[in-house]
């Protein structure tokens, strides 16, 4: 997969040489290109932003700079990316959305400062690249720019293609990945200050223990995240997803 990352601060990616994504793009399964923002300026103060037209409080990113950018990134056919703008204002990035962004074969991220970007940058945007735009946000709270999104972003994204975990099956039972969050974990000793690793861990029981984490996902759902059980209550009986009779019960029995 191919990544590029428009931004005023480059180093902010620098994470991305690290850990899983890092190796990852050692490995070629990645190729991450950041671009500075400012070398698309022509002035000598490398002037990105602007006062806003009609008034107001802060400054907007001009859209010359971010023009000559994707002039120049785009300039790849014959394909052609998804342009991601994180914001606020966006639909809420989730598990469903990194496994469709996991699909493209090429992400181009445009990381915003200040109190956004001038909006003709986002209509030629779409004009250039017809339903390929999305505006994408982390979730209801405002970050000073799209950097540290790019990172939450990549992070899930590529953690789904194929090579980048060892362990693909540790993808399956996850948090997000089927509607439920995932049960707790315990490695040794078997008891530490007191506290016991539950029992039946121990029981080598595998039906006991499936059932066991079964129920302590639903029991944490229902406490952490009841809108994820209402959800799961809406399926119809013969959807995969859908909650069974045990299931029901461990949920009316917590209440
Ligand atoms: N930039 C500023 N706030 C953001 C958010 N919540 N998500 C993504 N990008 C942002």
């Amino acid at each position: 997969m191919r990544l590029d990352v428009l931004t005023i601060f480059p180093d902010y990616l620098a994470p991305l040489d690290l850990s899983l994504i890092g190796k990852a793009r050692r490995e070629g399964l990645l190729d991450v290109q950041v671009h500075d923002l400012r070398e698309f300026t022509h002035d000598r103060h490398r002037t990105v932003d602007d006062t806003p037209y009609g008034g107001g409080a802060g400054m907007v990113m001009r859209p010359e700079p971010w023009g000559e950018a994707l002039d120049t990134v785009l300039a790849q056919p014959p394909v052609q990316p998804l342009l991601l703008i994180p914001g606020p204002g966006g639909e809420v990035f989730n598990q469903h959305m990194a496994r469709e962004l996991a699909g493209e074969p090429w992400l181009v991220f445009a990381c915003g400062r200040y109190e956004g970007i001038d909006e003709r940058v986002y209509l030629e945007a779409q004009e250039r690249l017809p339903g390929r735009v999305r505006v994408v946000s982390l979730g209801d709270y405002v970050l000073n720019g799209g950097e540290v999104a790019v990172l939450a972003i990549v992070e899930a994204v590529a953690r789904l293609l194929p090579g980048v975990i060892g362990n693909a099956a540790s993808l399956v039972e996850e948090s997000h990945e089927d509607g439920l969050l995932e049960y707790p974990v315990y490695t040794k000793p078997p008891t530490w200050r007191g506290h016991e690793v539950p029992e039946v861990l121990l029981s080598g029981h595998h039906g006991r223990i499936e059932r066991w984490r079964r129920d302590e996902r639903l029991r944490r759902t229902q406490a952490r995240r009841p809108d994820m059980i209402a959800a799961l209550r809406e399926l119809p009986a013969d959807h995969p997803l859908a909650l069974g009779p045990a299931d029901r019960a461990v949920l009316d029995e917590q209440g």
